[in-house]
């Protein structure tokens, strides 16, 4: 466990710690001020609206992205300082993640495993992930939850402290979306923190102990779901859903 103590919001010991993050793409300001931190075993959503910078905040955060200022620290190291370090201990499955199409289920977790100097069985994680059945199958050949599926397999192979999902149930039916959180759940429950990027407040619901919500590069809301609910100013403090309270806080002027 990092001894990084969080500044606010209650967390104790700060697995994730982000701090005025700001990132552009040459001329684009991608981030401009973004700020949440996460303790050990919870499982954090990060919500907004499309091109908000929630997928470069979590590349930033897995060291995929070097930011332009601000300060990260994940399990006590800045993953732009040390990027080996943190992708030994930082599982990740990124939105846009794609495979060789001939590469079959069981090599390509074979052939991650071999990254990592402590790695998952991959028989077992098979199992877990409900892909032993085809572990022969091609990357190219598989549904999109088969290969939501193996996404989380590949983001668990290192045995991480910590993982992030980008978007892990979108594009999927009512029946993939629950086992994938299903999955989570499993991964929740073994003291993983889990950094969930997501479009479904339902997804929130079930398995998110906090939140934040960036919109247009900064953070304009930590905390838990109940406290959204409350924040959003509902007429009698909690009648609608999550998802009204989620549109209500985003639909109100920045700065409120
Ligand atoms: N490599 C890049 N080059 C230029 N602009 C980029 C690049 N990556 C992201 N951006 C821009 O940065 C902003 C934030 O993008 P990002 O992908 O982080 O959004 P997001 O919140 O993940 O959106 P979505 O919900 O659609 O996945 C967008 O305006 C996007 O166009
Ligand atoms: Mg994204």
């Amino acid at each position: 466990m990092t001894g990084a103590q969080a500044l606010g919001g209650g967390v104790a010991a700060a697995v994730v710690d982000v701090r005025g993050l700001a990132k552009g793409f040459r001329g684009v300001t991608a981030l401009e001020d973004v700020t949440f931190s996460v303790a050990a075993g919870e499982t954090f959503g990060i919500l907004g609206p499309n091109g908000a910078g929630k997928t470069t905040t979590v590349e930033c955060v897995t060291g995929a992205l070097r930011p332009d200022a601000g300060h990260i620290s994940v399990l006590g190291v800045d993953p732009a300082a040390d990027r080996a370090a943190v992708r030994e201990r930082v599982g990740y499955q990124l939105q846009s993640a794609a495979l060789p199409p001939a590469l079959r289920v069981e090599e390509a977790l074979r052939l991650f495993a071999a990254f990592y100097p402590a790695p998952a069985d991959v028989t077992e994680l098979l199992r877990t992930v409900g892909l032993d059945k085809h572990r022969k199958r091609p990357f190219a050949k598989l549904s999109g939850g088969q290969k939501q599926r193996l996404s989380i397999a590949l983001a668990l192979i290192g045995n991480p402290d910590v993982v992030v999902f980008d978007e892990l149930t979108t594009g999927l039916d009512p029946q993939g979306r629950r086992d994938v959180r299903q999955l989570i759940q499993r991964v929740k429950d073994g003291g993983i923190t889990v950094l969930l990027v997501t479009h479904y407040l339902d997804d929130v619901e079930r398995l998110c102990d906090r939140l934040a919500i960036i919109d247009a590069g900064r953070t304009r809301f930590v905390g838990t779901p109940q406290e959204l609910l409350s924040a959003s100013g509902g007429n009698d403090g909690g009648a609608g859903s999550l998802e009204d309270a989620y549109l209500a806080f985003i639909e109100q002027p920045a700065g409120e």
